[in-house]
């Protein structure tokens, strides 16, 4: 490139933010130090539309192209995706190292081998000894998958154009490079412009792409925050390192809804599809446990049994602590401000913590109620009826207040064996709801606590 060619720019690694001038913050994600001066081309390298030059066409004669979809064997992935996989779309699964994404694209790639036909697997990452013994051992042959053990994008574009693959997938995106940019592998020019060439590729041959991606805190490796707004579908790939569940999410989905989960379970043999989530959700919970509340929640499409665990101890600091995991954090704070001041809990002086079971993350406000009751049952040393579960928002004077899709929540409870279902009494029609569960309808948060505490602690 001729020196009129370039420009140089600071470019945050952690989300992509450009800047003509140095920042010691970034103004969009607030991450302090995160601005490297970066060359990029004065001329776009990239075409500004990833499709080809196509004349204008009439809404009315485009033809739709759903029925394309190819459906993945695997039904959890399947889900998130929005019912497969779309041809010519770009789709990121970005999380931890080590959290399963080569695992999960390895058996994906498998899958779609074998059933459909030539898939190239590309890797940066790890040599073709190195996968094909993780494909031993999760006993795939490989017929018709291509493994490729390469870098350059450039000589990458080519194998794929010789290969006409299926189905792409690059392992991982922050290993890809284009050498005449000049910027290290993994730097936010090389990942962005990577994932842009890839995309114009899968759009320009109708072949759907994976590319994994690392979520990383370290400033020298972009993280695939920067990705998402390319990408067509963004899925994260989630877990407590220390429990075999993993959960594949969908954050962003120009094809399907988002928020959609999928669920798996990390054995010697691969990724395996859990086929009752809820089951497994609130599996390890105690009989007769303080604290502990199974909520029916909405996850996508789909409805979803979890256990909401609630601590409250004397503070012996001046300002008592709240921890959510798995709840928003501002639920949390409203929630306790009700059972203070309109429920008179004298939440004052007590640290809170509230957890959620299996590493899921709930933010829908139907999941209020469980909140308060795991942090009343808590507070005041009594059990929750075991048999219950608890449905509804909460509202400001201590109201309760509807959720969306309730039959499904409590067709998910009755299904799970549950005995006993609260639900908010205003716009209730239980003419729609199953019969086999006995519902308690309720209008106020402490008619709800009334019915679900049972018993005092036995001592
Ligand atoms: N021999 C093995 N038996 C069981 N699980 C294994 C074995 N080897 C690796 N794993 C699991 O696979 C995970 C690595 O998955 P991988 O797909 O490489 O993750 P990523 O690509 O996200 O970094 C490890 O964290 C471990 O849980
Ligand atoms: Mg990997
Ligand atoms: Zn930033």
């Amino acid at each position: 490139m001729s020196k009129a060619d370039r420009r140089t720019v600071f470019v945050c690694q952690q989300c992509g933010k450009e800047s003509l001038k140095w920042l010691g913050r970034c103004p969009d994600c607030q991450e302090w130090n995160s601005f490297v001066e970066v060359t990029v081309a004065a001329t776009a390298s990239t075409p500004r539309s990833p499709s080809p030059m196509s004349p204008p066409q009439q809404l009315s004669q485009i033809a739709t192209e759903s029925a394309n979809r190819i459906p993945l064997p695997i039904s959890e992935f399947n889900r998130v995706l929005g019912g497969g996989m779309v041809p010519g779309s770009l789709v990121l699964i970005s999380g931890d190292p080590g959290i399963g994404k080569s695992t999960l694209l390895l058996q994906a790639s498998a899958a779609i081998a074998e059933s459909r036909g030539t898939v190239a697997y590309v890797s940066g990452e790890e040599t073709q000894h190195q996968i094909k013994l993780r494909a031993e051992r999760l006993g795939i042959a490989g017929d018709r998958l291509f493994l490729l053990a390469e870098t350059d994008l450039g000589v990458i574009l080519e194998q794929l154009d010789q290969l006409s693959p299926n189905l792409v997938v690059i392992d991982s995106i922050q290993t890809v490079c284009i050498p005449e940019l000049g910027n290290t592998p993994g730097s936010v020019t090389q990942v962005r412009e990577c994932t842009l060439r890839l995309m114009h590729w899968a759009k320009l041959n109708s072949v759907p792409a994976f590319i994994a991606g690392h979520v990383t805190k370290d400033g020298t490796i972009a993280g695939p925050r920067i990705l998402e707004h390319i990408v067509d579908v963004v899925l994260y790939f989630e877990g407590d390192p220390f429990s075999a569940y993993r959960l594949l999410r969908s954050v962003k989905n120009r094809f399907g809804s988002t928020n959609e989960v999928g669920v798996f379970e990390m054995q010697e043999q691969g990724l395996i599809e859990v086929e009752n989530p809820s089951k497994v959700f609130i599996s390890q919970r105690p009989g007769e446990a303080i604290g502990s509340v199974v909520v029916s929640t909405i996850e996508g499409s789909r409805p979803l049994l979890v256990e909401i665990q609630a601590l409250t101890t004397y503070s012996s600091f001046g300002y008592p602590r709240r921890t959510a995991n798995g709840v928003d954090f501002n639920r949390l704070l409203l929630v306790t401000a009700v059972l203070t001041q309109r429920l008179g809990l004298r939440l004052g002086n007590q640290d809170i913590m509230v957890n959620v079971t299996g590493g899921l993350k709930i933010n829908e406000p139907a999941a209020d109620l469980g909140i308060a009751l795991a942090i009343a049952s808590s507070f005041r040393d009594s059990i929750v009826d075991p048999g219950l579960v608890a449905i509804g928002e909460v509202g400001l004077s201590g109201e309760l207040r509807s959720a969306s899709q309730l039959d499904r929540r409590v067709t998910e409870a009755a299904r799970l064996g549950f005995r006993r279902c609260l639900v908010p009494k205003v716009g209730l029609k239980t003419s729609q709801l199953p019969k086999n569960i006995e519902l308690i309808p309720v209008s106020t948060l402490r008619e709800a606590i009334s019915s679900a505490l049972i018993k005092p602690k036995k001592k």
